[in-house]
């Protein structure tokens, strides 16, 4: 196993625009170093809120050894636990989804409210003090339906993101959503494999053919570096949208660990579908066209996301291991929109359900060719896979940051 200052020289020691050296992805201190400095340190989107539809509805998320519950709680208000019982530390919520008046222990039945406080602890005694065995808080804000979750105990600054995804998302109309449909698959690569096959087209015209249907792969068309500056065909875009009242125009944090912009599709395709047409007679929120094309949004390190005229996708990518990531998608549709009037189920998944699929088998390869002594880490293309080199700067630029020996604190 790599230690911490063997890391550090591995990210130092790399070669600009190239792929990672192979410990990077496959090691287990480096996954371990992974967690601590990026997973339990970041905010990681954790799940749309129409998967908590009402009070008492909850979800479940493992990051790395962390279980964790959010639940919508009586108020409305959408927070987030640690799924570890006060007691003895069972896991109190085992369900990926569910809906509950209160959170029961199914151990010895410690029962705590939808806000995390001890309502009910049986024959503990004099002097047990209920109000200081509350649950355990996560970080936890919902930025315009997009929630987000953070193990620190001071988490980065979130005020910037704010803003911007909240200004952007509510034409789409989150908040006024339902799920029509979740998956769940187990990548067997590295996570930073699945962001990295996740920033580039290069491999979408021999991977995705029906994703092509409708989704450009020319890096030229997709190009853009403020807002500003983009291919005549985005800047035209940007205009007809932003005289609908979309945000539109491309905006990113500093480092670009998260990014927004919309982009037309291809030909002006309504949706990710096979026949290029809308899949959802009624639109999300307040969107004025079908032909909107896709509002892209990522945030690194966990995830990339869609939001389209009649519907939108959640990408969450949470590591299991140095070489297994799991990927839920969701597919959210306008909440009064019914499956067999207002969309048919397979026509509104089938691409994403194929692409997803097509990028796990590309990611597992990948992985394969990795674990190989004779791999040797190659060049980038600056022409396609700018997306790339960006994801692995932005990495071994924070992880530089995070290893980096801690300064002497001076004696008094
Ligand atoms: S461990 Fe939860 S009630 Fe005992
Ligand atoms: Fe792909």
């Amino acid at each position: 196993m790599l230690t911490h200052a063997q890391t550090r020289d591995r990210l130092i020691a790399r070669r600009p625009a190239h792929a990672l050296d192979r410990d990077l992805y496959c090691d287990d201190g480096v996954y371990q170093l992974d967690l601590d400095n990026i997973f339990y340190r970041e905010w990681l989107f954790a799940l749309p809120a129409p998967v908590l539809p009402k009070p008492g509805s909850f979800a479940t998320l493992q990051i790395g050894a962390y279980p964790v519950v959010i639940v919508r709680s009586a108020d409305g208000m959408i927070r987030a636990f640690h799924n570890v019982c006060r007691h003895r530390g069972q896991r109190l919520c085992a369900t990926t989804t569910g809906s509950t008046p209160n959170l029961v222990c199914p151990y010895h039945q410690w029962t705590y409210g939808l806000d995390g406080k001890l309502l009910y602890a049986r024959d503990m005694g004099e002097g047990f003090d209920p109000a200081a065995h509350g649950l355990k808080k996560v970080h936890c804000v919902d930025l315009g339906g997009m929630v987000f979750v953070c193990l620190a105990q001071v988490p980065p600054p979130i005020a910037d993101l704010a803003k911007s995804l909240t200004a952007f998302l509510a034409p789409s109309g989150l908040t006024d959503a339902k799920v029509a449909h979740s998956s769940t698959i187990v990548e067997k690569g590295n996570w930073k494999l699945v962001l990295e096959n996740n920033r580039e087209c290069y491999h979408c015209s021999g991977s995705h053919p029906s994703l092509c249907r409708t989704f450009s792969d020319n890096p030229k068309f997709a190009a853009m570096s403020g807002p500003d500056e983009a291919s005549a065909e985005i800047l035209t875009h940007w205009k007809r949208c932003e005289a609908a009242g979309l945000p539109s125009r491309f905006t990113h944090a500093d480092d670009m660990g998260w990014r927004l912009a919309r982009v037309p599709l291809l030909n002006n395709a309504e949706s990710y579908t096979m026949s290029t047409k809308a899949a959802v007679a009624k639109r999300m929120g307040t969107m004025p066209f079908n032909d909107a094309g896709t509002l892209l949004f990522y945030h690194y390190p966990n995830t990339w996301n869609h939001f389209l005229g009649d519907h939108a996708i959640t990408f969450r990518v949470l590591p299991i291991s140095a070489t297994e990531t799991e990927v839920t998608t969701t597919w959210l549709v306008h909440k009064d929109a019914v499956e067999g009037e207002d969309y048919d189920l397979k026509t509104l998944t089938e691409v994403w359900l194929n692409t997803n699929d097509e990028d796990r088998q590309v990611v597992e390869e990948n992985q394969k060719g990795i674990l190989s002594p004779a791999y040797e880490p190659g060049p980038y293309s600056p022409i396609q896979e700018e997306g790339v080199i960006q994801f692995v700067d932005w990495y071994a630029g924070l992880m530089t940051g995070r290893l980096a020996p801690q300064p002497a604190v001076a004696a008094e």
